[in-house]
Order: structure tokens, then C-alpha cells, then sequence
């Protein structure tokens, strides 16, 4: 077969040179050159890219108005995909090594009766079965051993009556002999997944893509994959915590933020169907600790937020938050500071999201601020309180959306005081509604 004739080109300026450059000599910035399939006048295309010309279609003669599903087997991912799998999606599952990817994928694809293609670029059939066996003894899977994408692809067509649903473990080990860049760089990752998306599309099956996170926390082959996919879902979790935590961050076929709740235990993934319950188990009432109600894409979670303020020993205080974004720390600190008159000044203040969960909506605000407030003034907030508002920088609370869901839930698990800005009009109010001796 002839080769393809590729090229580098740079992804900022689209400068394209026959061999790899460090820096590009056109717009001068560095690493920017990715391997790329050449398209020219007269010559083939790479496989799966020759087709028949598209046709214009009137929407009035589509029937289907609703998406054919497919189902995992775990209410929890269902909700993340929008309500089970779609056939002929392209799904990317990211998150770091070790935190459950492969144990719950191999789990999708045993709940699929064992129908389902797993594709091991990264481990042996032997680890495969080994993984397979913990979750479910004796279970079978048809596994293939192969890193060429072209070998896949036509492996998948051969076998498409036998299979519904195909993974891959994972994007980064795929490799094309079309490129001579290396398996895991951004022109092979790219190359690959297109393929892999064009098979997807022209046979009708679902093919989830295992996808490792740099360091920088993007998958790598940085956005190019974003954009390729129908859906992305990240596991996050902590490893020193049983919790997992699967988001969809893209969905083209449902809501985004949906979050499912696993466990991750000796026999793989368990999933969580009342989290917010789980999430406040362990909560005590001390000084520090709030409730939020925090909506994750369309269902309210109850989460527990932590905070410690102590007294500082640098010249520029601390403000660390893990599960809430540090900026947002700063900025609910000078709140504060200013519109409550809180002496943080010379005081660390730590944030943390119980659980695992990270927070990035405005609606957690109030809840940051009063176990901020609680922990300085060594005050418990009032028993079974949640706090939904977001805060704005004259200290005033803000109305967010979806409250009465918000607060459904509250009352659900039992939480009668809820602090919002339906009863508050601004921060000093809200801590009469919840501290236990007010100011
Ligand atoms: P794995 O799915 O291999 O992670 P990834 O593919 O994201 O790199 O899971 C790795 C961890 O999960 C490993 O430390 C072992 C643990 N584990 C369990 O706790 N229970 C199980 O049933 C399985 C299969 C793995
Ligand atoms: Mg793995």
C-alpha cells in the first residue's frame, strides 16, 4: 500500500513544514507542530474517508424525533450519558490512572451480557480476565490485543453482527501506520479517534474511548479530542476515598454537569442511588461545617463544605480550597472581610467539599461563607440548615435557579431551615437565620 504523504503543521499559525520543528519559524511558538494526513488533488483518501456524496434532507421527513438508547446496566451512568448510551456515539472517558476507568468499563461491558468488544491496548487478555473475574467470576468478554486502529476497525466491521458496544482502552496506546508520528501524540490521537468516529457513525455502534488526563489536566492530544466526541464523561474521586464520581462535562444528546456517585469496592464499582444521604453520614455538628444544595446538571445533591480558619504565621495569608476553586476563595474572603467586617487578614482559611465533589456554582457561595464564618467565630451553624445563595461582592444574596428543587431535596433528607435569598436579602441576615448566637 502506498503511504499517505503527511505533514507537520502548526496548530497556531497552520505553517507546515516536512519534518518536526521545536519552534515554529512563522509565528514563533514552541511545540506547536502536529503530524497531519495530507489531503491532495487527485490522490486517495485515507481508509473510511472515501464515500458517497451527502445528500440535503428536509427535517419534515424525519420520524424519529427521540434518540435509539442503549442501557449500561447502572441507573448512575445512565443519567450521565442523558439516559443510557446512544448508538453510534463517540464517548471519551477520561480521568487519572488508577481511579476505577478500565474497572468500569469492563463492568459496562459485562452488564452488556459479555457482548461487548473490549479493545486492550494498554493490558494483556490475562489482566483483562483477571479484572473481569473480581468483578464477576467466570464471566466472559472478547478481548482484542491490538494497538493498530486499521486492525480494530476492521476487526469491528467483521464483527458487528456479534457486537453492540465497543471500548477502547485506550485512545493513547491506538496507533496508524498512515502517520509516522508516535502512539499517545496529538496527530495520532487525533487521527485515530476520526477514524474510530467515522466507523462509529456509518455501522450504528457506540465506542467509548479510554482517555488518559496530562498533567496539565487536559486529555492529551490537548482539546482536539474535545471537540471529536459526542460526549465526555471524567471520573474524579480521590484515591484515599472509596467515592467515584462520574461527570458529563459534553453531552450532544443530554443535559451537561450530570453527575453519577459510585463506590469503588472489592468487587469494582457500586453505585450510589441516594449520595446526598452518603455524602452528609459522617457530617458532625461543629463549628465550620455547612450544607449546600447544589445542582448537578438537572438533580440536587446535599454536600457537606468544611472550613478551618486559623490564625496565620506568613506575611500573605492562605486561602486553599479543594473542591471549590481558589479564586472563588479569595474573592468570598474579601467579601468578607469588607461587607462583614471579618478580621481575615492575618488568618489561614482552608475550604474543602466533602466527599470528593468538586463545586464550581455560584449557588455554593453563602454555604463557603457561613462555614467560613462559623469556623472564625468557633460557632456551630444551627442544626439541619442549608444555605443556597450566591454571594455578590456588596454581600448581598442573589437568587439562582432551580430553588425549589434545591430545597425539595433539603427537606427530603430532612433539612427544615434553608437559608436563601427568599428569606435573606444579604450575609449579615443569613447568619442571624443560622448561626446559633447570631452576631
Ligand atoms: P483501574 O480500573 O485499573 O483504573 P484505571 O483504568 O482508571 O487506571 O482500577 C485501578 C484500581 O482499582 C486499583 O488500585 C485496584 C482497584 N480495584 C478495586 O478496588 N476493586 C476492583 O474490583 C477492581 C477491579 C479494582
Ligand atoms: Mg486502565
Amino acid at each position: 500500500m502506498s503511504r499517505l504523504i503527511t505533514q507537520y503543521v502548526c496548530q497556531q499559525c497552520g505553517f507546515r513544514s516536512a519534518q518536526y520543528l521545536g519552534k515554529c519559524p512563522e509565528c514563533e511558538s514552541w511545540n506547536s507542530f502536529v503530524e497531519t494526513i495530507e489531503k491532495r488533488k487527485g490522490e486517495s483518501l485515507p481508509a473510511g474517508r472515501q464515500g458517497e456524496k451527502a445528500e440535503v434532507i428536509d427535517l419534515s421527513k424525519i420520524q424519529q424525533t427521540d434518540y435509539e438508547r442503549l442501557d449500561t446496566g447502572f441507573e448512575e451512568f445512565n443519567r450521565c450519558l442523558g439516559g443510557g448510551i446512544v448508538a453510534g456515539s463517540l464517548i471519551l472517558v477520561s480521568g487519572d490512572p488508577g481511579i476505577g476507568k478500565s474497572t468500569l468499563l469492563t463492568q459496562l461491558a459485562l452488564n452488556d451480557g459479555g457482548g461487548a468488544l473490549y479493545v486492550a491496548g494498554e493490558e494483556s487478555a490475562r489482566q483483562i480476565k483477571i479484572r473481569a473475574d473480581r468483578i464477576q467470576p467466570g464471566a466472559n468478554l472478547s478481548v482484542l490485543n491490538e494497538i493498530d486502529v486499521d486492525n480494530i476497525i476492521e476487526k469491528i466491521q467483521e464483527m458487528f453482527s456479534q457486537n453492540k458496544l465497543v471500548i477502547i482502552d485506550s485512545i493513547q496506546t491506538l496507533e496508524t501506520t498512515d502517520l509516522e508520528s508516535i502512539a499517545g501524540s496529538v496527530g495520532q490521537v487525533r487521527e485515530c479517534a476520526h477514524r474510530l468516529q467515522r466507523i462509529a457513525k456509518a455501522l450504528h455502534i457506540p465506542i467509548f474511548l479510554v482517555g488518559h488526563v496530562t498533567k496539565e489536566g487536559t486529555v492529551a492530544g490537548p482539546r482536539t479530542l474535545e471537540h471529536l466526541v459526542d460526549v465526555i464523561l471524567s471520573l474524579e474521586g480521590d484515591a484515599n476515598n472509596q467515592f467515584r464520581i462520574l461527570r458529563s462535562t459534553k453531552n450532544r444528546f443530554g443535559p451537561t454537569d450530570e453527575v453519577g456517585v459510585f463506590e469503588m469496592e472489592e468487587k469494582g464499582m457500586i453505585e450510589v442511588k441516594n449520595p446526598s444521604k452518603l455524602f452528609l453520614e459522617q457530617k458532625v455538628e461543629a463549628p465550620g461545617s455547612a450544607v449546600v444544595s447544589t445542582l448537578t446538571g438537572l438533580r440536587p445533591l446535599l454536600v457537606e463544605i468544611q472550613a478551618l480558619v486559623t490564625k496565620t504565621n506568613l506575611p500573605v495569608p492562605r486561602r486553599t480550597g479543594s473542591g471549590v476553586d481558589n479564586n472563588k476563595l479569595q474573592l468570598l474572603a474579601a467579601v468578607l472581610q469588607k461587607r462583614m467586617g471579618l478580621p481575615l487578614f492575618d488568618q489561614d482559611v482552608f475550604v474543602n467539599v466533602t466527599g470528593g465533589l468538586k463545586i464550581s456554582e455560584p449557588a455554593a457561595d453563602l454555604g463557603i461563607c457561613m462555614a467560613i464564618i462559623s469556623s472564625f467565630k468557633d460557632q456551630s451553624i444551627v442544626s439541619k440548615t442549608v444555605l443556597i445563595g450566591e454571594v455578590g461582592l456588596l454581600g448581598e444574596l442573589r437568587n439562582v435557579r432551580e430553588i425549589g428543587k434545591r430545597s425539595a431535596e433539603a427537606k427530603k433528607l430532612g433539612y427544615s431551615n434553608i437559608v436563601s435569598s427568599e428569606n435573606a436579602k444579604n450575609l449579615s441576615q443569613a447568619v442571624k437565620l443560622c448561626l446559633t448566637t447570631g452576631r
